[in-house]
């Protein structure tokens, strides 16, 4: 079973280390294949606790080879500074691989994504401000820079040149800034070159080989289903392709190599920055979710925004992405409710809908029909089998399962990393 992508399964914040931590061990490679360092990760390994944002979670297992694949955007200041920050805890990093292919976030890409974010005004998308909408642009628009473009300084300087042309009209003009030297963008990217150079190589064939080898790897999506550009909740996602498809495009693995596709849910739903979000609560039920959930931003600090478990939402992941097993992260948090709504479908002026509407419109006026599940108060953390929990969860995580289009195969119960209850082998 060589080849599994974990992907997020709602608004991102799941908990994808979770999925990643359980099968620690038995992985050879680990894949970021989407985002960039808008990705935030808190990873709980014993007393130490881990945020990492553009290199992925599963770096922090002994052994792994971690690959930053064609698919990322990669700020290379972020990295280094990741890199340094992980060494000075004892982590070893020298295993990483970075694709020649993958893009580059620059100092422009930066200043863009906040100016055009303050133009939107009230349209705003809530980005992360990290330049990863402006970088994917520029890599469509096909004057984006390369990491290999690193090591070719005239390349490297036409390239900055063709870029910065309109940029510099667009920021001086429409945005009120100063101009961006060319100089001072190639100077710095320069002067990561020669730290850059003995991790980058041809990350498609070092995949196809060791998959060819009957090696596990693990593609770890950033961001997730909801924010994917092309099926989330468009213009209110992210760039990229979150999906389990952008596994292969992300990485240069043929579709047919994946084996099994885990999609990691919450117990509830969560979202950070603007757009739809049917069940999203208003009230001190809300309130709750974010307090015992510590639901705040790993990479903004900004207040999650939470709501109740979306089926529908599930449903539509499960069919994207081919999930094959679901990991419903933090189920503990819904210790000590007495009752817990479900969205089980939606009412959109007054007509029910069973499924994710198709129209935008739809879907942002559509108001939640539920079903109320029993709650339990007893602490759940310390569960390690489907038995040790309350009849009450049990019940949850199975209606659950029933309304979600794919099996839950494991459930979060606390943010350790041996907090899980595992129901089926997430290889087997
Ligand atoms: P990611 O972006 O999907 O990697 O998730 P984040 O790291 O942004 O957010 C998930 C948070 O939930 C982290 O702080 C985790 O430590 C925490 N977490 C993960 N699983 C569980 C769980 O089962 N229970 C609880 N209480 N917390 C969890
Ligand atoms: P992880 O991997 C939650 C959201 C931002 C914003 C939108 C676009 O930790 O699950 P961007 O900076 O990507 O252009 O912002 O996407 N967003 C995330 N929300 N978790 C993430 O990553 C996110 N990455 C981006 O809040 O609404
Ligand atoms: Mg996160």
């Amino acid at each position: 079973m060589p080849a599994v992508v974990i992907i997020g399964a709602q608004w991102g914040d799941e908990g994808k280390g979770k999925a990643t931590d359980l099968l620690a061990g038995r992985i050879d490679y680990v894949v970021k294949f989407n985002g960039g360092n808008n990705a935030g990760h808190t990873v709980v390994v014993g007393d130490e606790k881990y945020a990492l944002h553009l290199l992925p979670s599963g770096i922090l297992t002994e052994g792994v080879t971690p690959i930053i694949s064609n698919g990322v955007v990669v700020d290379i200041e972020v990295l280094f500074g990741e890199l340094d920050a992980l060494s000075a805890r004892g982590v070893d990093v020298s295993r990483l691989l970075i694709s020649a292919n993958a893009h580059v976030i620059t100092h422009y890409h930066r200043t863009i994504d906040k100016v055009t974010e303050r133009f939107l005004g009230k349209r705003q998308i809530g980005t992360t401000g990290r330049g990863i909408g402006p970088a994917y642009a520029d890599k469509i628009n096909r004057v984006g820079i390369r990491i290999q473009d690193l090591f070719d300084e005239n390349i490297l300087r036409q390239k900055v040149e063709g870029a910065l042309n309109i940029k510099n009209h667009l920021l001086v003009k429409v945005y009120n800034r100063r101009a961006i030297g060319a100089d001072e963008v190639v100077d710095e990217l320069l002067s990561y070159a020669e730290r850059l150079r003995p991790m980058v190589v041809d990350t498609a064939l070092v995949l196809h080989q060791a998959l060819e080898r009957g090696e596990t790897v693990l593609f770890e999506g950033g961001q997730a289903t909801m924010l994917d550009v092309d099926h989330g909740t468009y213009p209110f996602v992210t760039s990229s392709s979150s999906t389990a498809g952008g596994a292969a495009t992300g990485s240069g693995i043929g579709p047919n190599r994946i084996d099994r596709v885990i999609g990691i849910v919450k117990a509830y739903t969560t979202r950070v920055g603007a757009g739809p979000f049917p069940t999203e609560l208003f009230d001190e039920s809300g309130e709750f979710l974010r307090k015992t959930g510590f639901e705040f931003g790993t990479t903004t600090g900004r207040p999650r925004r939470c709501g109740w478990y979306d089926a529908p939402i599930a449903r539509y992941t499960a069919r994207i992405n081919g999930v094959t097993d679901f990991v419903m992260t933090k189920l503990d948090v819904l210790t000590g409710l007495e009752s817990i709504p479900v969205c089980v479908a939606y009412d959109v002026d007054g007509v029910r809908v069973d499924e994710v509407p198709v129209s935008q419109s739809d879907f942002h006026h559509a108001v939640p029909i539920y079903e109320n599940f029993a709650g339990w108060s007893e602490d759940i953390s310390g569960a390690r089998t489907f038995d040790d929990l309350p009849k009450n969860a049990q019940d949850y995580v199975l209606a659950i399962e029933a309304m979600s289009g794919a099996r839950i195969s494991a459930i979060g119960v606390g943010p350790a990393r041996d907090a899980i209850v595992v129901r089926h082998d997430l290889l087997g």
